[in-house]
């Protein structure tokens, strides 16, 4: 397995192009099999995910080809020749479960293994199911599968989520647009990866109104025709890298970045003591000088703070002048970053859902263990502004949701190198 050797180097400057956005991708990527017409994604990360959702989708039978050093991603599921997504796949990528909705929708059966959870939590699918049952899915859990059948097809119904979830609000959206009638989605997630998935779906044929806010409404069509969509960009690879400057010091330009994806977060950096500032290019970011404020957060659906920015969040408030309290809201266990930025000499209390971090002069270099894909990516953060060497192991987790990351990091000043474990 690989290591990142990251060595604190000082001020970084420069500039870093924003890829297109993973948990976008996941979801565009099986609307695909809603309709018999090929449908190109084009501004595309290049990932592990990726290429386990391609993997997916061509065991189905759908063709998926990726173009351009797989910026574009060519799907066609013209001849769909196998409705079982199996556990082998599925166990990879929890967003496998998202096949689920569309495949049930277009033929009117499917049967997905259920992912599982992962390291950061059960992260069960009932909410998903609950949302097809409401649109007249019938269900059966056997042997670790969901197996669904909807013999007359989905019909349009009321699907309240008792509280928000971004795959759920997607697995139905995309069953919704090819069921017969009108489907409502009260209580909805609200993510810019849902509006991008919205815009999708329209740009096929799909009506829809309401994407962005809390009620989402969708009128069944017979069918959709196929499109081209941009995948929209990575607010959560933009948020990660707006935090390189901040924690090291120095100004980077970060390529594409748009603030409206991460007001909540920019707030809470600029309340930090980092500033801001919009170019035609996209987002700048620098901390000259001035030390780093402690800051309070709680994770929370959009537009709150993001709950994939916890962990790499955390790693700057380590390095801050005073106490900050994080509340991670989402996900149950999601500070296994806390343990191993305490290696590196963090001041770290963890009790249930909050951590509370008293910020150190300097952190210290030494090896520590990635244990998710967040996570993984706050060491390298703490990399860059401790004192000496860090070596991450398990990097095989940043793979699958950041391209290229000693590339992006070395090009504004990082000290930072990709080894084969010793
Ligand atoms: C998506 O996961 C993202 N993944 C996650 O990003 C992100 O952290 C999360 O949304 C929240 O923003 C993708 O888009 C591929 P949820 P998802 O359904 O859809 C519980 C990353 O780092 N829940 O909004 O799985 C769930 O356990 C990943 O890129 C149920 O109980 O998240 C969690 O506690 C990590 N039952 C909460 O709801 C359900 O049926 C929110 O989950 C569904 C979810």
């Amino acid at each position: 397995m690989d290591q990142i050797i990251v060595t604190g180097n000082g001020a970084l400057s420069g500039q870093i192009p924003i890829a297109g956005a993973k948990n976008a991708c996941l979801t565009l990527m099986p609307a695909t099999l809603l309709s018999d017409e090929p449908l190109t994604l084009t501004n595309a990360p290049r990932l592990s995910d990726i290429q386990t959702m391609t993997t997916l989708l061509q065991s189905l039978g759908a063709e998926v080809t990726s173009l351009q050093d797989g910026q574009v991603i060519a799907m066609s599921s013209h001849d769909l020749n196998n409705h079982v997504a199996h556990y082998d796949i599925v166990r990879k990528m929890r967003a496998s479960i998202l096949v689920l909705g569309p495949m049930l929708a277009r033929d009117g059966h499917a049967v997905v293994s259920l992912p599982g959870g992962c390291a950061i939590g059960a992260r069960p699918v009932d909410l998903h199911l609950k949302a097809l049952e409401a649109m007249g899915a019938e269900l059966e859990l056997k042997e670790g599968y969901v197996h669904a059948k909807a013999p007359g097809g989905l019909k349009g119904g009321v699907v309240e989520f008792p509280f928000v979830s971004v795959g759920a609000t997607e697995n139905a959206l995309m069953a919704a647009t090819l069921a017969k009638g009108t489907t409502v989605l009260k209580n909805a997630a609200k993510e810019p990866e849902i509006i991008d998935l919205a815009h999708c779906l329209q740009k096929m044929g799909a009506q829809i109104d309401g994407e962005g806010t809390d009620t989402i409404t969708i009128q069944g069509v017979d069918r959709l025709h196929g499109a081209t969509h941009p995948v929209v960009t990575d607010r959560i690879e933009l948020g990660t890298y707006m935090l390189a400057p901040a924690i090291a010091g120095g100004e980077v330009e970060l390529l594409g970045g748009r603030r409206d994806l991460l007001e909540a977060f920019c707030q809470k950096l600029e309340e930090a003591g980092v500033q801001i500032t919009e170019t035609d290019k996209g987002l700048k970011v620098a901390r000259n000088g001035n030390g780093v404020r402690a800051v309070d957060v709680t994770t929370e659906p959009f537009p709150g703070f993001p709950t994939d920015l916890q962990a790499q969040m955390m790693a700057l408030l380590c390095t801050a002048d005073g106490v900050s309290v994080l509340e991670e809201t989402i996900f149950e266990n999601r500070f296994m970053h806390a343990p191993e930025l305490m290696r590196m000499g963090a001041k770290i209390d963890v009790h249930g859902g909050t951590a509370t971090v008293t910020g150190v002069p300097q952190l210290k270099g030494a090896p520590v263990m990635a244990t998710d894909l967040r996570a993984s990516v706050s060491l390298i953060l703490a990399g860059l502004a401790a004192e000496g060497q860090t070596v991450v192991s398990r990097v095989y987790h940043l793979d699958r949701g950041y391209e290229h990351v000693v590339r992006k990091l070395e090009g504004v000043g990082a000290k930072i190198e990709r080894v084969r474990e010793q």
